[in-house]
């Protein structure tokens, strides 16, 4: 299967996105011939400075490789370096009825608040639609939130096909398993819009601070608690294995036991968890050449795909 998926580099990668989204990336280039890209096209829409959305778009890179994106196995690369795909937004763009992206919800919601919205983040779906077409994907791992669009970029292929013969493969979204919500330091679901996060590689010293600061209720020790409502159990179970989760479950419902004790031993786990990981950065951090070169050699591999999808469609529409 030819598997494609784009992440934002809006802000540091946190453990939400990692066991919600990169984890199964990598998962899925074991078996697949994947595409992932760093969304820095889509990130225009909300980052606005120049010197960040380019030291962002080089830390993406970095954690999806420290995290074992493997650049032999899947094409990694650059939104932006593919400027085929931009071309093909507004090919794709002429066929796209307002009625479609006005129900879009990012536009709507923003819209609902009476906040100020641009072009940009109105035609959001058909670039999107465009890097997943240009490449003719067949299967976009997405979280639940981008489904809709899955189905524009379908509504907009099937539209384009009806209008001028079959030129797109149509694309299945394939909803990552992330049913279980990574939650924040607060119990509110972990994100970077909420300054809840846990970052997979900030240093180790600052990020202890923030684990023993996580929220828990005020009841007294000796009282017995449930794990599975507790957020602070369910971090700690994106870590701990079978065994090491039964144990503390029991911990929880005796009762006797401080948070501080779960906390530590998270905070020691994910340590662990992650130390391979952080190695590795370390490594490429060493050697920015090779990032670059990796990126570049994504790049080159994306447009060349890019390219042919190109061609097709422009002699479909007769621009060529
Ligand atoms: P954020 O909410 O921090 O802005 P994004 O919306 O950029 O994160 O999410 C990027 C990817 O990570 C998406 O696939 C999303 O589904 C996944 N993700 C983000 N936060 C979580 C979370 N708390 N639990 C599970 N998955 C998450
Ligand atoms: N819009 C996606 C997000 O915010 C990122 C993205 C851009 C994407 N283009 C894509 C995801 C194509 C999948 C396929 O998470």
């Amino acid at each position: 299967m030819r598997v494609l998926s784009g992440i934002q580099p809006t802000g540091r990668f946190h453990w939400g996105n990692y066991f919600g989204a990169i984890q199964q990336y990598i998962q899925l280039q074991e078996e697949n011939e994947s595409y992932y890209f760093i969304a820095n096209l889509h990130a225009l829409t909300t980052v606005r400075d120049q010197e960040n959305l380019r030291r962002l778009t080089l830390d993406a890179a970095l954690d999806l490789l420290a995290l074992g994106l493997d650049p032999e196995r899947a094409t990694l690369f650059v939104q932006s370096d593919v400027p085929e795909v931009s071309e093909l937004t507004w090919l794709l763009m002429t066929g796209t009825s307002m009625g479609l992206l006005e129900r879009c919800h990012a536009y709507k919601e923003k819209k609902a608040r009476g906040l100020a919205s641009d072009a940009g983040l109105f035609t959001y779906p058909v670039l999107m639609a465009s890097d997943i077409l240009a490449y003719d994907s067949e299967v976009v791992p997405v979280g639940e939130d981008q489904i809709q669009h899955i189905e524009v970029c379908r509504d907009i292929a099937g539209s384009f096909n009806h209008l001028y013969g079959e030129t797109f493969v149509l694309p299945k979204a394939k909803v990552l398993q992330s049913t279980k919500k990574v939650p924040g330091t607060d119990g509110e679901k972990m994100s970077k819009s909420y300054d809840n996060t846990l970052e997979i590689f900030e240093p180790l010293k600052a990020q202890r601070k923030k684990i023993m600061r996580i929220t828990t209720d005020s009841r007294p020790m000796e009282d017995p608690k449930d794990p599975d409502t507790d957020h602070l159990f369910q971090l700690y179970s994106l870590f701990a294995d079978d065994s090491q989760q039964e144990e503390m479950a029991a911990k929880y419902r005796q009762g006797g036991f401080g948070y501080g004790e779960v906390k530590k031993n998270l905070a020691d786990l994910s340590e662990e968890y992650f130390q391979e990981a952080r190695q590795r950065r370390e490594e490429y951090q060493k050697d920015p050449e090779r990032v670059v070169e990796i990126l570049a050699e994504g790049a080159s591999r994306a447009r060349q795909q890019a390219a042919a999808v190109l061609r097709r469609v422009q002699l479909a529409c007769g621009v060529k």
